[in-house]
């Protein structure tokens, strides 16, 4: 098991584990009265019509069906901006900042209103109707919202594709959710690149087999972009022609949302988010996860082509009546490490939250914090951390620069929301490094041997959630109900299986120690390995593969190929990598960090054939490892560390016990 870090100040050390009378009383009522809870915290939300049906779930085989509030009618839309309208016209809903500090727009509530509406009749006027889907490609820009936001409105599901994917993966998104029509722009920023986005959606289009009807189309003024007669709409004429749009009746089963992101294999998984029980946990999580209140200011630096993006730039700081961030920059280079520190000074961002990865590059280049002297940050009472383990050195780093609480919280796009953290609204527990703190409020988490028995304290196995999970969570996949169950449900029937490893400690606090599958993060991107085998095995040279994630010091982890050569190949090492790190590049996108492929003699492999690719990650981490007993041959073990060794990537150090 991996070591534990304890790091609880001494003046602590009794609070944690004695005084959790209002956390245990919230999590227990969640979990043993879900009716109950929820049927409360949905009091909070604008309706429609009100539900009287709370939870109705079915988890029989064959007949898996998850409802939340089914019989409620509500509009996901109204309760993000119209009913703030009374109180809150004049206040900022949205602050944008580009990645040049020089622009920064506010956005009323009032602005945002017709903004949207205007969006969303464009829509309309253009025969999307409810239940239709429409998928928006677009970078870091207040139209992204206008745009989720005007689906929202009229009942389309919107389907938001991460900016950084390459046209290959927007076409197999386009194609599974065949969408009447797409929402780009001609260009994105990359620090001081012009990412030209419109020759990547039609290269998306070329490739998809589904054709979208109409693709509306933002020309930014450092990039212009050819429009196609017919298919193609100019966006600012059209949002200049258009008359306001009022919200649909939406039922809170309907989806709201789709949102792919990776699994196992090359197909992205399409996770459904419903519309009511996502608008009460995120109206929940504002207060009882990051303790901030209406009016305040959120910035969740992300990217709304991720889940965080989804929840926490857009539906709950909005739905809660906050202001929030919206920031096209990065968090180094815009211009410099201090840009996070002045983006949140001049807004007096109360609560901010980030991967650790980002907090990583500003050390690197800061690693005294400097430039965090010249902002007065005054107003920032939180700093939240998520999307992939949040290292000790990291953590240790930003709780002495800031002298705030620093949380760390985990979660996953499947959930939409946090399914462990330190519940800062309903009780501050003090924070082990290394660990999410508790389970959130509706989510039953337990950790599961390989036969499903569930593990006592402090011993590491599966991270599962007992069914139900809370609302919000995702109902299913897209058109995919056989996966959804094969995925999530079937390996250990009555719980979701996440994924994740871990273990909960005799304090009850949770320790996320990593995936338990082909499915890695590399800078705060989720991201398949299986899928890069499927990619790098399609050289004509390479007869197998494997594609491991490694620990990488500022993205967490990295890709890495191990590669065998077809009988007869001659091909130089340094030939094909170029070609393989090209034709990744080109399927999935620069984000995926693929930068080296190790040609080596054979794989390592259990005498079934499977490749042992936990072992060959250990190896490269100079992680202990023991040999498994099914190993075919032993003697691999020492090649593939040569391999790595030879090319001075990772840790890799040669011999372990028995060789
Ligand atoms: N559009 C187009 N290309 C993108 C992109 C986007 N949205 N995001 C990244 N890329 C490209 C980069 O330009 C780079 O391309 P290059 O190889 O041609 O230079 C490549 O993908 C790798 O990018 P990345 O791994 O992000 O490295 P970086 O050096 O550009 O930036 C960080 C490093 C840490 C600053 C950056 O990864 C970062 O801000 N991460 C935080 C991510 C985050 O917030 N995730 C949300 C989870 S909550
Ligand atoms: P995504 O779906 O992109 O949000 O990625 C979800 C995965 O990221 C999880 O299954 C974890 O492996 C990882 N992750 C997210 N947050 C954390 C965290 N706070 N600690 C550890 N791992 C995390």
């Amino acid at each position: 098991m991996s070591e534990k870090i304890y790091d609880v100040p001494a003046e602590w050390s009794k609070r944690a584990w004695i005084d959790d009378a209002k956390y245990r009383e919230m999590y227990d009522r969640s979990v043993k009265d879900p009716n109950g809870f929820w049927a409360e915290q949905a009091k909070r939300v604008d309706w429609i019509k009100a539900p009287h049906k709370i939870e109705n779930v079915s988890f029989a085989p064959g007949n898996i069906s998850i409802k939340w509030f089914e019989d409620g009618v509500l509009n996901a839309a109204y309760n993000c901006i119209d009913r703030h309208l009374a109180k809150r016209a004049n206040q900022t809903a949205i602050i944008w900042e580009g990645d040049d500090p020089s622009q920064s727009k506010h956005i009323t509530y009032k602005e945002l209103h017709d903004e949207v509406c205007r969006m969303a009749n464009i829509l309309r006027t253009r025969n999307v109707k409810k239940g239709d889907r429409v998928t928006i490609y677009l970078p870091m820009i207040p139209e992204a919202a206008y745009a989720i936001l005007a689906c929202a409105r009229i009942g389309a599901i919107h389907s938001v594709v991460f900016g950084g994917f390459a046209p290959h993966e927007l076409a197999i998104r386009i194609d599974d959710a065949k969408p009447k029509a797409m929402l780009s722009a001609s260009c994105g920023i990359e620090f001081d690149k012009i990412v030209p986005y419109k020759p990547l959606l039609d290269e998306a289009i070329r490739q998809a087999s589904h054709q979208p009807e109409h693709c509306l189309i933002l020309q930014r003024p450092m990039c212009h972009a050819e429009l196609r007669t017919g298919r193609d709409v100019d966006w600012e004429t059209a949002v200049n022609q258009a008359i306001p749009a009022d919200c649909v009746e939406v039922a809170a089963t309907d989806p709201l949302y789709i949102l792919y992101t990776s699994g196992t294999t090359g197909k992205p998984k399409g996770i459904v988010r419903d519309n009511g029980g996502h608008a009460v946990a995120m109206k929940y999580s504002m207060k009882s996860v990051y303790n901030i209140e209406p009016g305040d200011v959120y910035w969740a630096a992300s990217d709304m082509g991720w889940a965080v993006g989804h929840s926490y730039i857009v539906y709950a700081p909005l739905i809660h009546g906050c202001t929030t961030v919206l920031f096209e920059g990065k968090p180094i280079r815009t211009p410099d490490a201090g840009t996070f520190w002045r983006v949140m000074a001049d807004h007096r961002v109360n609560v901010f939250f980030t991967a650790p990865t980002a907090f990583r590059a500003i050390k690197k280049e800061d690693p005294e914090a400097k430039l965090k002297g010249n902002y007065d940050l005054s107003a920032l009472k939180i700093i939240f951390v998520a999307g992939e383990r949040c290292d000790p050195p990291t953590l240790h780093w930003l709780q002495e620069i800031s002298g705030l609480p620093v949380i760390d919280h985990w979660w996953q796009t499947e959930s939409g929301w946090a399914m462990v953290a330190n519940m800062m609204g309903v009780e501050e527990f003090p924070v082990k490094a290394g660990s999410a703190t508790k389970p959130v409020c509706g989510y039953e988490l337990k950790i599961l041997d390989e036969s499903g028995q569930e593990l006592p304290a402090n011993q590491e196995g599966y991270v599962c959630i007992k069914l139900p999970m809370a609302p919000g969570s995702l109902p299913t996949l897209w058109n995919d109900d056989a996966r959804f169950r094969s995925s999530y449900l079937n390996r250990f029937p009555g719980y979701y299986l996440t994924g994740d490893g871990g273990y909960v400690d005799e304090d009850g606090y949770v320790f996320i120690m990593g995936r338990v599958d082909d499915v890695i993060n590399v800078a705060g991107h989720r991201l398949s390995t299986g899928e890069m085998e499927e990619i790098v095995g399609s050289h004509p040279s390479v007869a197998e593969c494997a594609v491991v994630g490694i620990a990488d010091e500022l993205r967490g982890q990295r890709p890495v190929g191990l590669v065998v050569l077809k009988d007869g190949q001659t091909i130089h090492e340094g030939d094909l990598e170029t070609q393989l790190v090209a034709l990744i590049r080109e399927k999935i996108g620069a984000v995926a960090y693929f930068r080296n492929a190790l040609v080596v003699k054979r794989l390592p492999k259990t005498r079934s054939g499977k490749i042992l690719r936990k072992v060959i990650r250990q190896i490269a981490d100079g992680e202990a490892y023991s040999i498994p007993s099914t190993i075919d041959d032993p003697a691999i073990l020492n090649e593939i560390a040569d391999a790595f060794q030879t090319r001075s990537i990772g840790n890799a150090f040669a011999l372990q016990e028995g060789l």
